[in-house]
């Protein structure tokens, strides 16, 4: 990987030479990036290359074999509480309302903060997510375009510095999956955060990311780094640079299946 270009302090989460196995199958092998303050990441690869690994890895909910993860400076075993999940499946406690779904997050990470307070804080968010109307609602009245907002608004109520998401709109129709994009830009725009973002999905890619990581097959690594200033709201069939590079993105995924196909007939 090139030196980065932002100094050392921009950066918030590292990968340095990272290696993990399962088994006798090797992940990575000296897997490295950072990822900068403010930054909306979004990390692209092949399915099984290990991207959900490299969430899990952040989240101290597995360890490297060697190398060093490090956020804000600390090992994933202290700075994991600067983080906050946004799965694919929302994940709702489904005898709470998307409410109470919301103070869940807070009463499992926030002590001495007040119910009153907890309650104050929900409400904000679920504003900000578009759900001020359905609050009382339980996760089984929600749509799943709803209840997906309901999660990014428990995702925000801890205040993480980072909020990772795993393919998070990938189970949406078209249309809701269009919709939460334009959204989340705008709540990353307002909010500040350092968002990282992973997908199989191209087009996802670019209307969202500041910068994609594009990864290798296995062992995998950081096979190509694009940087995307194009402004936002990004419409991407208006946008020859954009087309460019989903050109050049789709070619790319073809040679990994290609060469995915040839180590299939090695076996
Ligand atoms: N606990 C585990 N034990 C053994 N192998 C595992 C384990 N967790 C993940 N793997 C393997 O590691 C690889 C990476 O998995 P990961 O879930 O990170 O892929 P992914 O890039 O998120 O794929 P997808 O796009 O399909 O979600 C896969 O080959 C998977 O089978
Ligand atoms: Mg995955």
């Amino acid at each position: 990987m090139p030196p980065a270009a932002m100094p050392a302090s921009d950066e918030l989460l590292t990968f340095e030479d990272v290696s993990v196995r399962f088994g006798d199958e090797t992940i990575y092998e000296d897997f490295s990036f950072a990822v900068n303050r403010g930054e909306f990441l979004c990390i692209l690869g092949p399915s099984g290359c290990g991207k959900s690994t490299s969430l899990r890895l952040m989240g101290d909910l597995l360890p490297v074999d060697s190398g060093v993860v490090s956020i804000d400076g600390l090992p994933p075993s202290d700075g994991w509480s600067k983080l906050a999940y946004v799965f694919q499946q929302p994940r709702l406690a489904a005898w709470r309302t998307a409410l109470a779904n919301v103070t869940l997050g807070m009463e499992m990470r926030f002590d001495g903060m007040s119910k009153a307070e907890m309650r104050a804080r929900a409400i904000e968010l679920l504003k900000l997510v578009g759900l001020e109307r359905d609050m009382d609602k339980y996760p089984g009245m929600l749509s799943g375009g709803e209840r997906q907002r309901v999660s990014i608004a428990r995702a925000l109520s801890v205040d993480p510095d980072i909020i990772l998401m795993d393919e998070p709109f990938s189970a949406l129709d078209m249309n809701t999956r269009r919709r939460l994009r334009a959204e989340i830009v705008r709540i990353w725009q307002q909010t500040g955060k350092t968002v990282i973002f992973v997908t199989h999905d191209i087009e996802e890619a670019l209307v969202l990311a500041d910068r994609i990581l594009m990864l290798s097959n296995k062992p995998t690594r950081v096979l190509e780094t694009l940087e995307l200033e194009e402004p936002r709201p990004r419409d991407l069939l208006a946008t020859e640079s954009l087309q460019a590079r989903r050109d050049h993105l789709h070619n790319l995924f073809r040679k990994l299946e290609s060469e995915d196909d040839n180590t299939i007939e090695e076996e």
